[in-house]
């Protein structure tokens, strides 16, 4: 399970997040909402510890994240960085086993190579493991990185921004995608997402912050309401009922 206790972030004089305390669950996906600069990177970043809170501390499974040896934490988490990038040229299969190193340390056994190989085949994108990252399209080379999350099979997968670049098809495959990971391999997934209709239909959660404050969370049937959306996005939000879900209408 991962908590937050009172989580505050400050660049230079601005509060980013403000006293963010929260117990997550776990098996679900979750997603993290709110507009552009609402704080969602930087809790995520601060979670899976790739930058420091100024105040509060994270707990991993009953362990503060500063306390986590970091060969333990990176087979336990992962990140996927709303913009990765790759300073290297690199083949897609050479990304997608970067995710095994916590588990290989470069060694690379034959577990590693069938979790590369299903990494692969899950995506759907085996037909382009031989070709360079930085001959990819923008949706190709995204779907790659999380390739490369997957591989690295950890128990608490963030992606932030992982739909960034990907069509419709792709968008709604990597969303079944990670309802197969929760179902079938008892993965927690926290999402952020700036489509809320594919938070309405694929989340089980919501955290939904605001101006760097966790102003409203829960089921997501709880939160799919048009004066919660309307008030966390600045924009009227009509919600109607679509067989069993929620859809959001935004265009005025
Ligand atoms: N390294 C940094 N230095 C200074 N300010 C930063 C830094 N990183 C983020 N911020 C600021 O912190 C706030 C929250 O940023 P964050 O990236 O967490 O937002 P976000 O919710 O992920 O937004 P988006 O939807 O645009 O990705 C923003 O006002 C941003 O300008
Ligand atoms: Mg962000």
């Amino acid at each position: 399970m991962i908590s937050t206790e009172n989580i505050s972030k400050k660049y230079r004089s601005e509060l980013v997040l403000k006293g963010v305390s929260t117990i997550l669950p776990t098996g679900k996906i979750i997603a993290f909402i709110g507009s552009n600069g609402a704080g969602k990177s930087t809790l995520l970043n601060i979670i899976s510890r790739l930058i420091p809170p100024s105040e509060g501390s994270v707990v991993i499974d009953g362990k503060k994240t500063s306390l986590w040896n970091t060969g333990d934490l990176a087979k336990t988490l992962t990140i996927l960085g709303q913009s990765p990038q790759s300073e290297t040229r690199i083949t897609v299969k050479d990304l997608v086993s970067f995710g095994r190193f916590p588990h290989s340390n470069g060694e690379t056994t034959p577990d590693d190579e069938r979790a590369v190989a299903e990494a692969l085949n899950i995506t759907g994108i085996e037909t382009l493991k031989d070709r360079y990252i930085d001959e990819l399209s923008g949706g190709q080379r995204q779907m790659a990185y999380i390739a490369m999350s997957v591989a690295q099979d950890t128990k608490y997968i963030l992606l932030d921004e992982p739909l960034n670049n990907l069509d419709m098809g792709r968008s709604v495959k990597i969303m079944k995608l990670m309802q197969k990971l929760v179902k079938e391999k008892s993965k927690t997934i926290f999402v952020v997402v700036h489509d809320i209709n594919f938070v309405s239909f694929y989340a089980d959660y919501v955290l939904a912050l605001k101006d760097g404050i966790l102003k409203y969370q829960g089921e997501t049937e709880s939160i799919m309401r048009p004066e919660i959306l309307s008030d966390i996005y600045d924009i009227d939000i009509t919600v109607e009922n679509y067989r069993g879900k929620k859809i959001c209408i935004y265009y005025k």
